[in-house]
């Protein structure tokens, strides 16, 4: 070994002993007579003394040495007169006898510290440099031991941990899919997993009924903060099970989780219905750390002279408590930040409740006094509170005033990182229309099963047929999803049908399936967590980047290793791929 020690675990108990440590230089100080550095490795920063009255020489081969060079130092331990309470080591130092230069290094391109001058596509590129920066490596960190405490809870509850292919076969539903050509079979092409969806329901019909994976996933699909085009599920799957069962699993899961990593003890997770979540947060992963409930408005306001309202198919607000100072330039930004085209409402209604108990609105001229005070009533509000109301379509409307919602807790100060409000939403629709392709899509996947009692409207009323599904949301955060599945043969070929598959392409993507569904289908259901959503909800920041070692950016560029990147010509001729580039 390189080193007796690590540059983290030096106290002053060790005063006196001789030591070998190796590292990084993170800083040095000259101060005349004498020449500290800090010696950096994973887990610590130790300081190291040179003095020019008793070793000179030395002292001036440490001051030669630059930023991020590789040392081993042989020394001994020896109490600090200036003592640092901020860091482990920060009690003693080494009074170094001997240098060995193991390495040197180039400037680095920013300052490895905690506070860097680095700029995002910087530490991008240099991100190798940046995992050794102290926050990152502490997001690793975490990374590591909620892996380790998944692993070891799952199989301590029989779980069997299966892996699954990574080049499989393109879909047509869900997300895009990654392709890779096979060379083999020309004109043929893999796809990469999107998730292991029909590999654990075939695992469940080979009777491993307990089946999970800490797995990589591909989707080519727009990115987000939360959303990487390769990401980590933990992917689960129970046989002869019940809805009700896996909740129970894997809540146990997410708190035994808290308990270990926070000290958390977290009471039993609600439950809300996606027809609530939508009516009363205007999402499908409400974030439920505050109140600000939508209150729709329809039966009170319409009729009233004011053509927007009458006009709606829904008119409904939330309410800011103790808001009702906010001046007209806040207004104004409020309406400007709902107008953007990305939250897409047309203009915005404001009631204030003012401290002395008048009303005044933006829309003063349509309603009395009286109908303020009705609305503000139904709202709950009280003298100091701002009500905010959007009008128009329905879900449009729901879902800007999501955002709005969202804006007003962030403003507000609603939102603390260190609040966990985890929540089930469930009895999602089995189904959604898309208007612009005119035809119905599974709202989770093709695989997902009905309620038993709404099954008979599958070809009768399609949109009003709810599923056996259920969402894990965190802090507004969807961090799983799952469901119990189909696993009757004709009950899968009816929902290929209603996704309007004829026999034939639901045979040519999905035969296997439907074959296996002949051998002995268990009744089985699964979940997946997004194991780096996880992750930036206990590390506390919404961009799960910073939580995977390599990732890339948001126009799904790892700028590292320059990657996507044309392949040689002899690669695609192999291949026997013939490129044409469009404008
Ligand atoms: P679903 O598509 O809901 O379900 O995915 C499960 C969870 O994976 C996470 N997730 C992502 N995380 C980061 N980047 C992405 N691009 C991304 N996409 C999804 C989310 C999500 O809740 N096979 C089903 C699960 C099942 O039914 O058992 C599935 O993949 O946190």
């Amino acid at each position: 070994m390189l080193r007796t020690h690590t540059c983290g675990e030096l106290n002053i108990s060790h005063c006196g002993q001789k030591v070998t440590l190796s590292g990084w230089i993170q800083r040095s100080r000259d101060l005349g007579g004498m020449t500290f550095i800090d010696l950096r490795d994973r887990y610590g920063i130790t300081q190291l003394v040179f003095n020019m009255e008793t070793n000179s020489e030395l002292c001036l081969e440490a001051r030669k040495l630059g930023r991020e060079f590789v040392l081993q130092v042989k020394g001994q331990v020896e109490e600090r007169s200036n003592k640092n309470s901020k860091i482990s080591t920060g009690e003693i130092e080494i009074i170094v006898h001997k240098i060995k230069i193991l390495n040197s290094s180039k400037t680095p391109p920013f300052t490895i510290e905690d506070k860097t001058d680095g700029g995002d596509e910087l530490r991008m590129k240099y991100r190798y440099l940046d995992l050794r920066r102290n926050e990152v490596r502490e997001k690793m960190e975490l990374r590591h031991n909620l892996s380790i405490l998944i692993r070891n809870y799952m199989n301590d509850l029989k779980f069997m941990e299966i892996e699954t292919p990574y080049l499989i076969k393109s879909t047509p539903e869900g997300a895009r899919d990654f392709v890779v050509p096979s060379r083999m079979n020309p004109n043929e092409f893999y796809a990469l997993p999107q998730s292991p969806q029909t590999f654990k329901q075939l695992l469940m019909i080979s009777g491993y009924d307990r089946y999970f994976q800490i797995v990589r996933c591909f989707r080519d699909e727009d990115l987000r903060a939360d959303r990487q085009p390769e990401f980590t599920q933990i992917d689960c799957e129970m046989s002869f099970v019940e809805q009700e069962d896996i909740l129970n699993t894997f809540e146990g899961l997410i708190k035994h989780l808290f308990m270990k990593v926070k000290g958390l003890s977290l009471s039993d997770f609600p439950r809300m219905s996606y027809a609530d979540a939508m009516k009363y947060y205007g999402s499908d992963k409400p974030d439920t750390r505050f109140g600000m409930k939508f209150v729709e408005l329809n039966n009170i306001v319409k009729g009233n002279g004011f053509s927007v309202f009458d006009n709606s198919e829904l008119v409904v607000g939330i309410c800011a408590e103790n808001c009702s100072e906010y001046t007209r330039k806040q207004i104004d930004e409020l309406t400007e930040f709902v107008k953007r085209p990305q939250v897409g409402a047309t203009g915005l209604v404001y009631i204030k409740y003012n401290l002395d108990g008048s009303l005044k609105s933006s829309v003063d001229k349509f309603f009395t006094p009286e109908k303020l005070e009705e609305i503000a009533k139904e709202f709950g509000a009280k003298p100091g509170d701002l009500i905010l109301i959007l009008a128009g379509r329905e879900e449009k409307t729901q879902t800007a005033l999501n955002v709005l919602r969202l804006e007003m807790g962030n403003r507000l100060g609603l939102r603390d990182s260190d609040n966990y409000s985890p929540l089930w939403v469930v009895d999602f629709p089995l189904l959604e229309w898309d208007e612009d392709t005119n035809r119905y899509y599974a709202k989770h996947h093709p695989f997902t099963a009905p309620k038993p009692e709404d099954y008979s409207m599958l070809f009768t009323n399609a949109k009003d047929v709810r599923a056996n599904a259920y969402d894990l949301v965190i802090n507004g955060v969807e961090i799983g999803g799952g469901s119990i599945r189909i696993f009757d043969r004709d009950m899968q070929k009816d929902m290929f049908k209603v996704l309007g598959f004829s026999d034939e392409e639901a045979q040519k993507q999905f035969g296997f399936l439907l074959e296996a569904f002949e051998y002995g289908a268990p009744p089985h259901g699964g979940i997946a967590f997004g194991f780096d959503r996880l992750c930036s909800v206990f590390g506390g920041v919404e961009s799960i980047r910073d939580f995977i070692a390599f990732p890339k950016n948001n126009n799904g560029r790892d700028i590292m290793i320059d990657s996507p990147s044309q392949i040689k010509q002899e690669q695609l001729d192999e291949l026997q791929i013939k490129l044409v580039i469009k404008d």
